[in-house]
């Protein structure tokens, strides 16, 4: 049997790859453009299984992929490949619209293509898992309750509005061909082989460089936070025993302002790698301008994917990010290599 992720190389896409590959004795076909954020050493785990095939394209080449499936007959496809992060987005907006709206506009094209031709039993089991998040609902107010399946859209960034625009078109292609989409919203997640321009590498970057440590604002937006893997056992869930058509919303119930997440960082690396001159890496946060359109809050409401798929996340904030501080820690090399040239000209453009 096969799959196919695209946008394996990015952090989440990674993870579930390097995950499905312990769990599954199944080949996984990994297409990725490999951006800036895309990185081949994430899957240096896998680089000797024979079950794990990497091709370095477009999700937009419909004919590349075209072939691709008719070669390898997927019985799955995960769709990660995305630009993903906000203040990109409102940078340079125009490639979040060629890859989150076109890119997956031409892959459900070419997948849809690929599913008619299924015999019927194959056509039965087929699945084409979009990949989400919780941006799509725009922001809530502190009293507000987390968001359900049912939610209104509403996003506020370029980043959340493309990946809503690509959710719309998942859910059309099974309503209108009876393709067999799930669509899952994930809140903010944190782990291994996230790129540093997230706040939760970014901090653990700039506290060991002796760098500033950007706040937006105030501080006091929430974001819910989930482990990675948490998020990966979740998908495959959804991969195997979810309902077509339907979404999942998938979140950690840990909110937290973005003044605590750092503060926690800051006291876990104080106790796992002291600073030397012996100050606490608090004192290098620094509140800078905020961001346009800051979404003061999002939290998920996870009761579906819980009661009906029984889902539940196995790490909590503390283990979950103690653990990703000791990954960044051992793995300093990664880090270095993904920081040069490009990384260092749009964090000097960002926070100049
Ligand atoms: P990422 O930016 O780390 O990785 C994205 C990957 O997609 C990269 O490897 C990149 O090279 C690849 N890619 C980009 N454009 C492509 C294209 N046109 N064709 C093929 N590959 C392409 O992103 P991530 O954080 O791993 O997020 C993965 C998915 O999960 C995204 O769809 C994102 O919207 C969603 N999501 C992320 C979070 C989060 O907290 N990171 C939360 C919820 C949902
Ligand atoms: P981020 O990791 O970019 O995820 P998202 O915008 O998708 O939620 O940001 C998480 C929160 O941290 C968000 O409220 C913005 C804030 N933030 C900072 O305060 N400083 C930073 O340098 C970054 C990158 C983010």
């Amino acid at each position: 049997m096969t799959i196919m992720v695209t946008g394996g190389c990015g952090f989440i896409g990674s993870n579930f790859v390097i995950d499905w590959l312990e769990k599954n004795n199944e080949m996984v076909i990994n297409i990725d453009k490999l951006t800036y954020a895309g990185n081949l050493n994430n899957l240096s785990k896998v680089k000797k299984n024979i079950n794990h095939i990497f091709f370095k394209k477009d999700i937009s080449d419909n004919v590349y992929i075209s072939k691709l499936l008719n070669q390898y007959k997927p019985r799955f496809i995960i769709n990660f490949a995305a630009e993903s992060h906000v203040d990109r987005s409102i940078d340079s907006p125009e490639a979040f619209i060629q890859t989150n709206i076109l890119g997956t506009f031409h892959l459900l094209e070419t997948a849809k293509s690929y599913w008619n031709m299924l015999d019927n039993e194959k056509k039965t089991n087929f699945r084409f898992l979009h990949i989400s998040t919780d941006e799509v609902y725009g922001a809530l107010e502190l009293n507000d309750a987390p968001f359900n399946e049912d939610h209104n859209y509403s996003p506020n960034s370029p980043y959340s509005a493309s990946k809503a625009s690509s959710d719309h078109l998942v859910r059309s292609y099974f309503k209108t061909y009876n393709f067999p989409t799930l669509i899952t919203n994930c809140s903010n997640n944190y782990g291994p082989f996230q790129f540093p321009e997230k706040l939760i590498p970014l901090t653990i970057h700039n506290a060991l460089k002796g760098a500033n440590i950007p706040i937006y604002g105030d501080g006091q937006q929430v974001r819910d936070w989930l482990y990675v893997l948490d998020h990966c056992n979740a998908l495959s869930l959804v991969l195997k025993n979810g309902k077509i058509g339907e979404t999942y919303n998938i979140g950690g119930l840990n909110e937290k302002t973005n003044l605590e997440v750092v503060s926690t960082l800051c006291f876990i690396l104080d106790k796992l790698r002291p600073n030397k001159f012996g100050n606490s890496y608090k004192s290098q946060i620094k509140f800078v301008n905020d961001r346009p359109g800051h979404d003061q809050r999002y939290a998920i409401d996870a009761n579906k994917i819980k009661k009906i798929l029984k889902w539940a996340p196995i790490e909590n904030f503390e283990t979950g990010l103690e653990k990703t501080v000791k990954w960044y820690l051992a793995n300093q090399n990664w880090m270095s290599d993904v920081t040069r040239d490009e990384y260092r000209l749009w964090s000097k453009r960002q926070y100049s």
